[in-house]
């Protein structure tokens, strides 16, 4: 029996290895680019498939193959290159879903996680967005998540396939691949701990309410773990940092740590016309349900708990993240 995490060598699924071997999980991570070196010290707890979601019989072997009975199916393309290529991106997130999704019935796994975004959230929000809050996404990534929201709640309603779901916000931590100016927080707390310039493309007083990547990992970990009656909601959203504060917010953490930091605002239109399009004035990412459900509790409460950890991260970890 065998956890299979699609994009499992990616920013989360690769925490999330590492924790399910700690708890004696044997896991399969599937990924269409493996990055080997960021599961060198678990080799013996992990087997890596080189495979793409968008080809069917590929996802099919891998669940097939490995005696799997539960999903983490992280496997995406994000927001700003679903943005640049939403052609590329249905064929990820939208076929290749579906693909997962058959496999987990045909093959009868039973659990699958999978990770939604505040993106599928969108017209008319207000500053406060709940579980309840209508989703009306405007980008395609937000439209495709919402897609598979749904989708999952048919396979439950339909096959009884257990499916849940959590939304994040933004989530930080250091060596991120995407570098798309909605990640600005995250490139500003690694800029800084390197000691590098950073130049934010959007203004100091943008807001994207987000969640530390250790965090992000956890909420993952514990929902696919919590026992299937608590489980009403079904998707979910989760948060860290909420009320979220602006970006000089943010800036005055990361100073009270690395007083000597190089922290610049010049807003490009293009960036912040796609970041008013996507958070629409969201402040308040409210995880009541989560919370009340299966006990959700974020560690990482405020931009100095976030920013100190992530800077010593950077500092003892360089290799892990590719920031060397
Ligand atoms: N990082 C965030 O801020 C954020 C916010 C909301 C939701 N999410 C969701 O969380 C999940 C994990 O995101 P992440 O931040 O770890 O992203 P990531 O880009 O680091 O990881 C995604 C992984 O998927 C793999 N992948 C992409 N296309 C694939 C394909 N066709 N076949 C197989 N593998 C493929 C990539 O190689 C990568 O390792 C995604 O579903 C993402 O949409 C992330």
């Amino acid at each position: 029996m065998a956890i299979l995490i699609t994009g499992g060598t990616g920013f989360i699924g690769v925490g999330l290895a590492h924790k399910l071997v700690a708890r004696g999980e044997d896991v399969v991570l599937f990924d269409i680019a493996p990055r080997m070196e960021r599961v060198a010290d678990i080799r013996d707890g992990v087997k890596v498939v080189r495979g793409d979601l968008t080809i069917w019989p590929e996802v099919m072997n891998a669940i097939k193959d490995n005696n799997v009975t539960g999903i983490f199916h992280l496997g995406s393309m994000l927001s700003g290159p679903s943005e640049d290529n939403p052609w590329a991106a249905f064929q990820t997130n939208l076929t290749g879903t579906m693909h997962v999704l058959e496999a987990a019935r045909l093959f009868e796994v039973g659990r699958f996680v999978f990770p939604s975004s505040i993106g599928t959230f969108g017209l008319n929000t207000g500053q406060t967005v709940t579980d309840e809050t209508i989703q009306r996404p405007i980008t395609f990534y937000g439209a495709g998540k919402l897609y598979v929201e749904l989708l999952g709640r048919f396979y439950r309603r339909k096959f009884g396939l257990d499916f849940r779901c959590l939304r994040y916000p933004i989530v930080i931590g250091p060596g991120i691949k995407t570098r798309f100016s909605l990640h600005y927080s995250s490139l500003m707390i690694e800029y800084a701990a390197l000691g590098r310039p950073y130049e934010c493309t959007l203004a100091e007083d943008v807001v994207t309410p987000n969640l530390y990547v250790k965090d992000a990992i956890r909420a993952v970990e514990t929902l696919y773990y919590a026992p299937r009656e608590k489980i009403k909601t079904v998707c979910y959203n989760v948060s860290g940092v909420s009320p979220a504060g602006p970006a000089r917010e943010l800036e005055a953490a990361v100073k009270k740590l690395i007083p000597e930091a190089r922290i610049s605002y010049r807003p490009d239109p293009a960036d912040m016309a796609y970041f008013q399009e996507y958070f629409r004035g969201i402040r308040i990412f409210d995880d009541r349900r989560a919370r009340e459900e299966w006990g959700w509790q974020p560690h990482y409460t405020n931009y100095e708990k976030v920013a100190a950890d992530f800077i010593s991260e950077v500092k003892t970890r360089p290799e892990f993240y590719d920031l060397v």
